[in-house]
């Protein structure tokens, strides 16, 4: 190669750059930065050929080369490197973008279709936080110190002093009768925590549904009436509800109430584990001392209250035998519902 030969190539390359610069638009030229400047560019390649040189004209080449070198770089300078705007271009050509479609959790179905019924029937809906205070979960309830179900082997203590994780929805009540005078008619559907240990039908984790009712002359007819009603829109009219005597410490009497096996029609089968009876929770007339702890007077007033397992409830709906699968987030499983 000659000298002659490096100047053409690089006057060349400098006009194409300056052709560059008048025809594309800034953020176009920064790209094309590369081709001319960059590493493997190229003003590099012919670079590279100066070794090709006869001794004597090299060091005129390097002079030639490095003032090419500048021109192209002021050309780039030019174009400042803008920060790239956020701007959304709209690519109409895009596939567009897969959302796989999900359903809803099987507990929360069910957990709709129990407060849609009682919705129905005329209560409405209360709420009340899951990290509690002892006084709500427990002592309002009329739950002494001593009671087992306060044992640290039963409930999940927080560090900070008389807190924890609610081990029922019970607590509501006593918000919602704190918070306003009778006649009260509500449920309080919500997630419950207890240091059970796990097995195929116990986790540390479950809803439940809470109903109270409270007004001039309830009696325990009422519940049964409800709770009947109640089974039998859920799971069918041949549905029946038994009752039996129980000890709650916030109700008096207490009941403990089972529905019939939707499953085997009470014949006895592996959901119902055979006695043809699914246990669902307690229920019974308000003690008169939760009156008390409210302000309410246990002279004017009665109501009964319930407690509803709604895993127990799907698992009967569904067929289904072991409460751990509500938890494990197994597609397979989930996908089913
Ligand atoms: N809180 C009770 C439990 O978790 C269930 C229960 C029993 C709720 C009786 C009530 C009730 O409202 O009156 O085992």
């Amino acid at each position: 190669m000659e000298l002659s030969e490096l100047r053409e190539k690089l006057e060349k390359l400098i006009s194409e750059a300056q052709k560059a610069a008048k025809s594309v638009s800034p953020d176009e030229l920064i790209k094309l930065r590369p081709k001319f400047l960059g590493r493997k560019g190229e003003l590099s390649q012919i670079m590279r050929l100066l070794g090709q040189l006869p001794q004597d004209v090299r060091p005129q080449a390097g002079k030639l080369a490095n003032e090419a070198k500048r021109k192209l770089e002021d050309i780039f300078a030019t174009v400042e490197e803008k920060p790239r705007k956020a701007e959304k271009v709209f690519d109409p050509t895009l596939p567009g973008r897969y959302h796989e479609l999900g359903s809803i959790h099987p507990i929360r179905q069910v957990l709709r279709e129990i407060v849609d019924i009682f919705y129905g029937m005329g209560f409405s809906i209360a709420s009340g936080p899951e990290i509690e205070t002892e006084y709500y979960n427990f002592d309002a309830l009329n739950t002494p110190e001593d009671h087992p179900a306060r044992d640290i082997q039963d409930t999940f203590y927080l560090p900070k002093k008389n807190w924890l994780l609610r081990t029922q929805t019970s607590p509501v009540q006593i918000r919602v009768m704190e918070s306003r005078k009778p006649p009260i008619k509500i449920i309080a559907p919500g997630r419950c925590f207890r240091r059970d240990a796990i097995d195929a039908t116990h986790y540390y984790t479950f809803h439940q549904v809470e109903g109270l009712y409270v007004d001039h002359d309830v009696t325990l007819a009422d519940l049964k009436g409800v709770l009947t009603a109640f089974a039998k829109k859920l799971l069918g009219e041949d549905v029946e509800v038994r009752f039996r005597p129980h000890f709650f410490p916030f109700t008096e009497p207490s009941v403990e109430y089972d529905f019939s096996c939707p499953v085997c029609k009470g014949k006895g089968c592996r959901i119902c584990k055979y006695t043809g009876w699914i246990e669902i929770s307690g229920a019974g007339m308000v003690d008169p001392e939760v009156f008390k702890a409210v302000g309410y007077d246990p002279d004017e007033y009665q109501g009964f209250a319930w407690g509803m397992g709604v895993e127990r409830i799907a698992m009967v709906k569904f067929g289904i035998d072991d409460i751990r699968l509500f938890y494990e987030n197994d597609l397979a499983f989930l996908r089913q519902f």
